[in-house]
């Protein structure tokens, strides 16, 4: 039988403490430049509503959704779209904000994707940047918290779809009972 525990890592304050900072860098980047803003769901979306409310540049929202991972904390190959955009990011700045940028090979194929539409430049904000299991090089150009190892759930982040709700970060610690 396996048990799981959580262990606190970021707690709420630190979170939206990083994600104001995160905010103030994205304005002073895009200096009120129209922005396209895209939660990838469903891990970003709690981060995705703190930092656009912090936003001054009256960006445009839009979501897109892509399977990578199943109930599972190993990485399963291949990645799809399963909701794309709606709007038309042609000629327009484009941000993806994720939760965690892990191997990066979900990013690398959101990066593709975004820029074959026609966006002027995509840039990437995540809540977390994983460096341990890099596999292919992605450029991260806003993230709150860089990590090394471990599984985090919480603040949008899930575990076999638990945990979303939580409103601060945690280590998932699995122990098997005999
Ligand atoms: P990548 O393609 O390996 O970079 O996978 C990134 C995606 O994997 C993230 O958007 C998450 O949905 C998921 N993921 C990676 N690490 C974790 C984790 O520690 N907790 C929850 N989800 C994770
Ligand atoms: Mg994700």
């Amino acid at each position: 039988m396996i048990n799981t525990s959580l262990e606190l890592k970021f707690s709420q304050i630190e979170i939206l403490e990083k994600v104001e900072t995160m905010a103030m860098q994205i304005n002073n980047a895009y200096q009120g430049k129209p922005l396209v803003v895209i939660c990838v769901l469903k891990g970003a979306f709690m981060f995705f509503s703190d930092l656009t409310k912090c936003l001054k540049c009256s960006p445009v929202v839009d979501f897109i959704k892509i399977s990578s991972y199943g109930n599972s904390m190993v990485r399963k190959e291949g990645t799809c779209i399963s909701k794309d955009i709606e709007i038309d990011v042609n000629d327009r700045h484009v941000l993806i904000v994720e939760d965690i940028v892990d191997t990066g090979h979900s990013m690398q194929f959101l990066l593709q994707h975004l820029s074959e539409k026609g966006a002027v430049s995509v840039k990437v904000a995540t809540l977390l940047n994983k460096t341990e299991l890099r596999e292919v090089p992605v450029s991260v150009d806003f993230s709150c918290f860089t990590f090394s190892s471990g599984f985090l759930v919480g603040y949008g982040l899930d575990y076999a779809e638990k945990y979303r709700e939580l409103p601060a970060i945690y280590t998932l610690k699995e122990t098997k009972l005999k």
